[in-house]
């Protein structure tokens, strides 16, 4: 199946090199399309003048298109992780921006979300992306024109947080410029989704001290979106309490069946014209142990030397005495949960080691770090170790997303009776 997806490319790669934005792949803009097609959503560029049937014709010359239902049965075919099939088809489109390897996808596809326009630009994040979901996400959003991504429900990102100026007025997106958060308020504008989630670390709340949390807030209410947090406190000069109610949004991935004590705020603001009563989901609180994700048979190269052993547990003397914590983490099969994976994990697997009675301890192999965020196994991982612990570590916990886009999923439902 893949040589048809390699044949549309090439006939379809003249049609696309009109509408490549710099810093993107021409195979972003011709997946986008072919999924378009196939699924029946908008299509990049749209508003530029591409057109579904122009591109419908020249793949029926060359003999790629015979009708929509067999040509969705081949992209289907061609996508390795496969969307869960819904009985209806009452779902909603989102856009996944700052995509990395699409954990913020699983879930809302899981909720039954149509995903129409992704975008990373880290080369390898984006092979391991195209390898799961057969399309190549577009690369640096701040150099794609908002007027080609199509129209969506949902916007959804997790983006780096970075410091705002403390110059300016701080009323609007004009005083965010030069942020990512910039690219993601300036697409807001355009595109008015009903929803906007946007994923980060719990570090958020307290970075240059509550300001950057109170511009995101402030901009997105400015621009006629509301949150849980009442728009008063978030305009009001009271950091403390801002911060305090932004802490109701942090959601724990151990609360959610999945051993890993990450900690990451989402913060969900809906359109103001619209009659919604979301709500954060309650945690599951299934039990939850280390086993649960642990492999059978593990390879002795994930055991780690005697150097670095001694230089972990060193660094523990030394951290203690210092009043700094306690350097490493070592879990045993019924330790309830992990500390939070890291990008920085393949260095030296400090945070989360795994206790093994006859041999220094082991770090985790990439699959268990993939089952620590949830991933299925049938998931495509990196071939490169180093890739792959970076990949996971950055990315989210998938049922933890899959409970927020399920809420979301159910107000939209709502608002479409
Ligand atoms: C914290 S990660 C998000 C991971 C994602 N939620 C997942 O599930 O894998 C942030 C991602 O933003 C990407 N990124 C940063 N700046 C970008 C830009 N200007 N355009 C596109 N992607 C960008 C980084 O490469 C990184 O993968």
């Amino acid at each position: 199946m893949q040589e048809i997806i390699k044949s549309i490319e090439e006939k379809l790669a003249e049609l696309a090199e009109a509408y490549q934005p710099e810093g993107s792949e021409i195979k972003a803009v011709i997946h986008q399309w072919i999924h378009a097609i196939a699924f029946n959503h908008n299509l990049f560029g749209e508003e530029r003048g591409v057109d579904k049937e122009k591109i419908i014709t020249c793949l029926k010359d060359a003999g790629l298109y015979k009708n929509q239902e067999l040509f969705k049965a081949q992209v289907t075919d061609a996508i390795h992780l496969k969307q869960p099939s819904s009985k209806d088809d009452k779902g909603f489109t989102f856009i996944d921006l700052f995509a990395g390897i699409g954990g913020m996808r699983q879930g809302f596809e899981k909720a039954g979300g149509k995903c129409v326009f992704s975008s990373e630009f880290e080369k390898n994040a984006q092979k391991t992306y195209e390898q799961n979901y057969g399309e190549y996400p577009f690369g640096d959003i701040t150099k794609i024109k908002v007027e080609d991504i199509p129209d969506h429900d949902v916007l959804v990102g997790g983006f780096p947080c970075q410091p705002f100026s403390h110059a300016g007025k701080k009323l609007g997106i004009e005083d965010t410029r030069g942020t990512l958060f910039h690219n993601i308020a300036t697409i807001i504008h355009h595109k008015r989704p009903k929803a906007v989630v946007l994923e980060n670390v719990k570090g958020l709340i307290s970075h240059d001290k509550g300001y950057t949390l109170q511009v995101v807030l402030t901009t997105l209410i400015n621009e006629g979106y509301t949150c849980a947090i009442p728009d008063e406190i978030i305009l009001g000069d009271n950091i403390l309490k801002l911060q305090k109610e932004a802490k109701k949004m942090v959601m724990k991935s151990r609360e959610f069946g999945v051993p890993q004590n990450r900690q990451r705020i989402y913060i969900v603001l809906w359109r103001n014209d619209l009659p919604v009563s979301f709500k954060y989901p309650e945690p599951t609180l299934f039990e939850t142990s280390v086993g649960q994700i642990l492999e059978a048979n593990v390879a002795e190269s994930f055991t780690i030397s005697d150097k670095l052993w001694a230089g972990h547990q060193n660094r523990k003397v030394k951290n203690k005495e210092a009043g700094k914590g306690f350097g490493f983490g070592l879990v045993k099969h019924d330790t309830v949960y992990t500390n939070t994976i890291s990008a920085r994990y393949y260095k030296d697997g400090g945070e989360i080691l795994i206790h093994q009675d006859d041999a220094n301890p082991r770090k985790l192999t990439p699959r268990e770090a993939a089952r620590l965020q949830g991933f299925p196994d049938n998931f495509l991982i990196n071939k490169s170790n180093t890739q792959a612990y970076k990949q996971f570590g950055n990315s989210v916990t998938v049922p933890v997303v899959h409970a927020v886009a399920a809420n979301i999923r159910e107000q939209i439902l709502e608002l479409n009776a």
